[in-house]
């Protein structure tokens, strides 16, 4: 019976050729695997030099393995090479190319291997040049928030709770804000350097293997610190791989917010940004538009990372140990995760480096709403001996009448205020304006310029060393 008459009806379409064509689509991985070709071959090299050390190969078919593994890497990479979904994934892609181009000694690279330790060890080779690469991309994106810092340590904008207005701040506090969150994605991409580095290589199949091989020479020689200490968690273990979706997702959430803000402050009835033109588009039709589409799409894109989380924690929850073909779903979750945050932080370091601030405008804004009430029930406290929660009581009473009069709190008069409590003296208007407010909120981590600076000068000391 051929291929074609084995099909049916219903599977019809692509899969016209019957079950063995379903099968082999079900089953190969070589779509997207084969990302993981240099880490392949960077691992088969080291593996074939270590059985060659401990005698378990001869020198010979080991210069054969190596050079031919060099020239599968350079057809890879000059394109040259022809992928086969017959031959499922990149490990026997590779393999059965090694075999055209060197024969038999081929048949002896995957002595005391299996494609168990061999995906294993791969795919965190592959996660931790990523992390690797998030650890730079952050430090960029970080730097530039610190730039911003510095340029706008004194520039006074509204602080928020529930987007209400609620005290004022620097935008330069609000930028340092983002360099905490963002310098803790970084600690989180270091620590979990740190777990995932060792190697799997030489679990075999699961159990290890009685061939005598040397597991420390090849953690070495590919750069790990020390080999996995269970075969068995070796080929099981993607911990790696959730926790590079983890911090991508945390980092990605941050993204997600200041995304959001720039959304916000990018609007008119805000004004406190104007984006660069490289970063937002105009609208076909009104010609007044300048949307921060860069913005929403890191906003958007935040949920595909987090999904592929959520994915892949599906994918590991009911795996008994240890290998099971399940865990090939792990690799477009984390590529695309690992594209997708990439793009994110080169999208935003170059947004917020690029945008215009509008000084006045935010200015303005903070001194709106109210901003300064905190201040006077504070000066209440302090120069007339008031309990806090009394003077909380007063300055919601010059608030009302603030508001009634429709004027901010600076614009009362003294009579006014004494007519609200008779001890208040002109001295309360310095700290009714906005900028006497910032200055005067100089506790550790506080929104003064003079402290702004100071964390600047902390960040900018420990970033030299990070
Ligand atoms: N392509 C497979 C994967 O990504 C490689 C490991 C195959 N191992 C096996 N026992 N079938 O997981």
């Amino acid at each position: 019976m051929s291929d074609k008459k084995a099909s049916n009806q219903m599977w019809g379409g692509r899969f016209a050729s019957g079950p063995a064509a379903i099968m082999e689509a079900i089953n190969a991985s070589i779509g997207f695997d084969k990302k993981l070709y240099a880490q392949d071959i960077r691992g088969s090299v080291a593996h074939s030099e270590m059985l060659a050390e401990t005698g378990i190969i001869s020198g010979d078919d080991q210069q054969k393995i190596a050079h031919g593994l060099n020239t599968i890497l350079r057809e890879i990479e000059d394109s040259k090479f022809e992928f086969s979904t017959r031959l499922e994934d990149i490990h026997m892609n590779v393999e059965a190319r090694l075999a055209d181009l060197i024969g038999p000694a081929a048949g002896r690279l995957h002595t005391a291997r299996s494609r168990n330790d061999q995906v294993a060890l791969d795919f965190r080779l592959w996660v931790k040049d990523e992390f690797n690469r998030v650890a730079v991309a952050l430090k960029g994106l970080i730097a530039v928030f610190v730039e911003r810092a510095e340029q706008h340590a004194g520039t006074v904008m509204p602080g928020f709770t529930h987007l209400q207005t609620a005290q004022p701040v620097t935008f330069g506090h609000h930028c340092m804000a983002y360099v905490e969150m963002f310098a803790r994605d970084l600690s989180r991409v270091r620590d979990a350097i740190e777990r995932m580095d060792e190697s799997p290589l030489g679990a075999a199949a699961l159990a290890g293997t009685g061939f005598p091989i040397d597991r420390f020479q090849t953690a070495k020689a590919l750069g790990f610190r020390e080999p996995t200490r269970n075969s068995l968690d070796s080929v099981s273990d993607r911990d790696y791989a959730l926790e590079f979706l983890s911090v991508a997702s945390i980092c990605a959430t941050h993204l997600s917010r200041l995304a959001e803000e720039i959304v916000i402050w990018s609007t008119p009835q805000f004004g406190f940004v104007r984006l660069s033109d490289s970063f937002s588009t105009g609208s076909s039709i009104m010609p007044q538009k300048k949307n921060p589409d860069a913005a929403e799409l890191v906003r958007a894109k935040t949920g595909r990372v987090n999904g592929h989380l959520i994915g892949l924690l599906t994918v590991m929850k009911g795996l008994p140990l240890t290998y099971s073909k399940d865990m090939q779903e792990d690799k477009e979750a984390v590529f695309d995760a690992a594209e997708t945050l990439d793009l994110m932080i080169a999208a935003m370091t170059g947004m917020v480096g690029d945008m215009t601030i509008n000084e006045q405008a935010m200015k303005k804004a903070a001194g709106s709403g109210y901003s300064t009430a905190t201040d006077l029930a504070d000066w209440l406290v302090r120069s007339l001996g008031m309990p806090f929660r009394e003077a909380h009581h007063v300055t919601g009473r010059a608030v009302a009448l603030a508001e009634s009069k429709k004027v901010g709190l600076e614009k009362l008069t003294i009579e006014d205020l004494k007519s609200i409590h008779d001890g208040i003296t002109e001295d309360v208007f310095s700290v009714l304006s906005v900028q006497n407010s910032v200055k005067s909120r100089t506790s550790f981590g506080g929104t003064a310029p003079a402290e702004v600076r100071k964390q600047i000068r902390y960040w900018k000391k420990r970033l030299a060393k990070a």
